[in-house]
């Protein structure tokens, strides 16, 4: 299948085109720029700003792909917080040009939109595995932004007869991801301090919520099981089914980390509002596609150690 990917030079689109030219797809990538990845995979790159549609739709009728999944988004809590009206732009109006870039080219294909479960908000409560059904209830600039553009997509797949699916996502970790995001704070502050680059103090902040983790390599091969299946349009969660405590998964890196180290709580990582406990529902997912998650959870946080490690002893 000829798939566009967008975000393509991104965190979870790196591993995405990996596993879908495994999958023997022919991928193209929007991105904001060409970066080091996407020049070595050798794959046709347009570099695109998502809020120019009339660049969007010169690439879409160029490219005339089959299917798109749609990675490009403001991605970090704080950031929304910081810049509000960009994550809007990006998040709300970039998706819709995207989708409507698509329809314009090609109708009967396949538009998947990677959402977040950050969008069940006040819904989430400890012990309450999340199914599609439950309401939303965002509290936060990227969460809002990303349930409004769900509902945006989906009613106007359902305006156009397109298949539209729209992922919830829950938290994703491994090697690539930038700093901002949990497991990598963790990560790259202890290869900093393994590299005698910093004090040995890991500086963290509230420990007390709980999230529900998958592997990038396992959220990229839910993305794959969507677009090959015959799943219906609509919503998935796309999750492990567990919730894993920040302060365990704290202590969970310091086990693996080379020297002794300290925690310090900073009370400028703690957020206006947060949701304390998100845990997730996949029957539906696995029901559609088969989808379960094989990567383990230990070796997952190595990968991501080893990855910062490598970025430090440079
Ligand atoms: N980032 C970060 N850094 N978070 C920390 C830290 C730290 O040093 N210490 C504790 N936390 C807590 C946060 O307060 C939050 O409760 C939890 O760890 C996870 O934070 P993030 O990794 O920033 O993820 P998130 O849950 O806010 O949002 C992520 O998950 C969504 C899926 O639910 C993002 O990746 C979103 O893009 C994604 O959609």
């Amino acid at each position: 299948m000829k798939v566009l990917v967008t975000g393509a030079g991104g965190f979870v689109g790196e591993h995405l085109i990996r596993f879908l030219l495994h999958r023997k797809h022919d991928v193209v990538a929007i991105g904001i720029n060409n970066g080091a990845f996407l020049k070595a995979m050798h794959i046709k790159t347009h570099i695109v700003n998502i809020l120019d549609s009339d660049v969007l739709n010169e690439v879409m009728r160029e490219e005339f792909p089959d299917a798109v999944i749609h990675l490009a988004a403001i991605s970090n809590v704080p950031v929304s917080w910081q810049k509000p009206g960009l994550t809007v732009d990006v998040n709300i109006h970039g998706a819709l040009n995207v989708l409507q870039a698509f329809y314009a080219v090609n109708p009967q294909g396949r538009f998947i939109n990677i959402g977040s479960s950050d969008e069940y908000g006040l819904t989430a409560k400890a012990g309450l595995p999340l199914t599609e059904e439950m309401p939303c209830r965002p509290q936060n600039p990227y969460s809002i932004s990303k349930y409004s553009a769900e509902q945006m997509i989906c009613q106007f797949g359902r305006k156009y007869g397109m298949k539209v699916i729209s992922t919830r996502s829950f938290n994703h970790y491994g090697p690539g991801q930038a700093k901002g995001f949990v497991i990598a704070d963790f990560a790259s502050q202890i290869a900093a301090i393994e590299c005698g680059l910093a004090v040995p103090v890991i500086k963290v902040g509230d420990i007390s919520a709980a999230r529900d983790f998958t592997y990038v390599d396992d959220v990229v091969r839910a993305y794959a099981a969507l677009l090959e299946s015959d799943a219906d349009g609509g919503i998935y969660n796309v999750c492990s089914g567990n919730a894993i405590s920040i302060r365990d998964a704290l202590h969970d890196m310091l086990s693996l980390a080379e020297c002794e180290i300290r925690v310090a709580v900073d009370e400028d990582k703690f957020r206006p509002a947060e949701v304390k406990y998100f845990i997730g529902d996949n029957t539906k997912l696995n029901k559609a596609t088969g989808w379960q998650p094989v990567y383990e959870y230990r070796m997952g946080l190595q990968n991501v150690l080893t990855y910062w490690r490598d970025i430090y002893r440079k």
